[in-house]
């Protein structure tokens, strides 16, 4: 696992969206995983700001979204598949075929949750797949008590999350109680895995994930069995990390032996 403490958002968008490129150039058909939220948001800007002013090529990319409430129509203002229209798919040339999300309408919703992950393997896996995290550790919606093993399934939200997500929704009785989501064993099948976390509200979430013991109570402690995984943070979701002067040094030093083509 990398942790990377960066000054700002700013700076942990600029490394992520340089990963994607890069991939992107070795790779046309690259397979990504998307978050929503606002923490992804920066690198979405900057992905269409690629596309506009570099003529960067997203025609053969495909997309798989983490997650998408259930009883919520497409169109939705809340829905997920919105909220990436906005930010991404409307700047920049990806086929509308190529943009995947978890099903989120019945009937037989386990089955076609299984299907979506045949649609992963058939479309090569995710080579990266980008998270953001919950103030209570979730990644995509898999809750606090998920399965590290589990697979594209609905799942209820917690109160917390219900309570976090409250601020978009005028009358609360529209709040959407369940989400379909990738399972944490599908995230972990990605080749890599950028998480970004920003924000003093982040820091235990952070803390949890990076240096507590491996439990389905915190989901994205589950990260730390995957061979690939970089958690990208500015100074407030970092500041709980014990081991912060550390990671400045391993940042500083993995800087110092690219230059120098050692690695
Ligand atoms: C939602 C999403 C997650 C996201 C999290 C954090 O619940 N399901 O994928 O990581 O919220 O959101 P934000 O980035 O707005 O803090």
């Amino acid at each position: 696992m990398q942790v990377v403490v960066c000054k700002d958002a700013c700076e942990g968008a600029e490394i992520v969206t340089r990963e994607i490129l890069n991939a992107l150039s070795r790779k046309p058909g690259l397979v990504l995983g998307l978050a929503t939220g606002s923490t992804p948001i920066g690198v979405y800007e900057r992905l269409v700001t690629a596309h506009r002013e570099d003529g960067v090529d997203f025609s053969s990319v495909q997309t798989f979204n983490l997650d998408e409430y259930c009883e919520l129509a497409a169109g939705h203002p809340q829905s997920y598949r919105t909220f990436m229209q906005k930010h991404l798919f409307s700047g920049i040339n990806i086929a509308g075929e190529n943009i995947h999300f978890p099903p989120n309408e019945g009937p037989a919703l386990a089955e076609k949750c299984l299907q979506h992950e045949e649609e992963i393997s058939q479309a090569g896996g995710i080579d990266i797949q980008l998270l953001g995290i919950g103030s209570n550790g979730h990644i995509g919606f898999n809750e606090p008590t998920s399965s590290l093993a589990s697979r594209t399934r609905i799942k209820t939200l917690t109160e917390k999350t219900l309570r976090d997500n409250s601020r978009f929704y005028e009358d609360p009785a529209q709040q959407p109680q369940v989400a379909s989501t990738l399972g944490i064993g599908t995230i972990l099948d990605a080749r890599s895995i950028l998480l970004q976390a920003y924000g003093e509200k982040k820091a235990e979430a952070v803390k949890a994930s990076v240096e507590g013991p491996i439990s389905s109570f915190w989901p994205g402690s589950a990260l730390q069995m995957h061979a690939d995984t970089t958690f990208i943070l500015d100074e407030d979701s970092a500041a709980q990390l014990e081991m912060i002067d550390y990671f400045r040094r391993s940042r500083a030093e993995g800087i110092r032996m690219r230059e120098e083509n050692t690695i």
